[in-house]
């Protein structure tokens, strides 16, 4: 079969991260989301995570050499052969273009770039009514996606806090450097032909529906093309 590599792509609070966790499942790829790894480094205080969390804090983009070569490093693995699943990377031209020259150097390619969309009210309702799992990412939603017992994870039963990006300011500015940033990377992939539009207002289910279809349709023509 051949290698299935994709990303992610869409404003904060789209739901990558919602559906990157049932395609993780589904597909048995490694689920690199650069947020969680960012995340997991500030916990941790490595040198990463304190070169990024001033960045994060204030819901500005660290800076592309700081986040391409943790990116790199993850794609070079093993585990990766069979393929991946990105999400919240690239960001940014500069980091698109890293991604095509390093997987260029080891003979790949991307597969698909899944984008999911949503308006930035929808963003906004998304956000500030997330929850996270304080030990390992697992999102939910108070309206949304309740999780069964108030402020616990349902999967791991860590306790569920709000990120300190989804206050009202930062989020207004996460969207902000969405569409300066990230969103001319619709047109960038759509140029190379990558690029397959999910409508992200519907329900995670629907959502999920749609990205198996289209997951479908990818695989086709990647046989296809073999
Ligand atoms: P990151 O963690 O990647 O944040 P993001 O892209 O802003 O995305 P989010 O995690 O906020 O949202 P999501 O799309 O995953 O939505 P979710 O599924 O949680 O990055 C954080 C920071 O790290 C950045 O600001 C930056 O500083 C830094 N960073 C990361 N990558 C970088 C890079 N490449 N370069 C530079 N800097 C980088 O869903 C949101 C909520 O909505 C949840 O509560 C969920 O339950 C709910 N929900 C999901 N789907 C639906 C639905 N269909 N209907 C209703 N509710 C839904």
């Amino acid at each position: 079969m051949p290698e299935l590599n994709l990303v992610l792509l869409g404003p904060p609070g789209s739901g990558k991260g919602t559906q990157g966790e049932r395609l993780q499942e589904d597909l048995r790829l490694p689920y690199y989301a650069t947020g969680d790894i960012l995340r997991a480094a500030v916990r941790d205080q490595t040198e990463l995570g304190r070169t990024a969390k001033e960045y994060m804090d204030r819901g500005d983009l660290v800076p592309d050499e700081v986040i391409v070569g943790v990116i790199a490093e993850r794609i070079d693995s093993p585990e990766a052969v069979d393929g991946f699943i990105l999400d919240g990377f690239p960001r940014t031209e500069p980091q698109a273009e890293a991604l095509a020259a390093r997987l260029a150097e080891l003979g790949r390619g991307l597969t698909g770039v899944l984008l999911i969309d949503v308006d930035d009210d929808e963003v906004v309702r998304r956000l500030g009514g997330r929850r996270t799992c304080e030990e390992n990412g697992h999102v939910f939603h108070l309206e949304f996606n309740p999780p069964e017992k108030e402020g616990v994870c349902d999967l791991d039963g860590s306790p569920l806090v709000v990120r300190d990006d989804d206050k009202p300011e930062v989020i207004r500015h996460r969207l902000e450097q969405y569409h300066a940033k990230t969103e001319p990377l619709v047109d960038y992939y759509d140029g190379q032909s990558l690029l397959r539009r999910i409508d992200g207002a519907a329900s995670p289910d629907e959502v999920g529906a749609e990205v198996e279809r289209t997951l479908a349709t990818l695989r086709l023509e990647a046989d296809e093309a073999i």
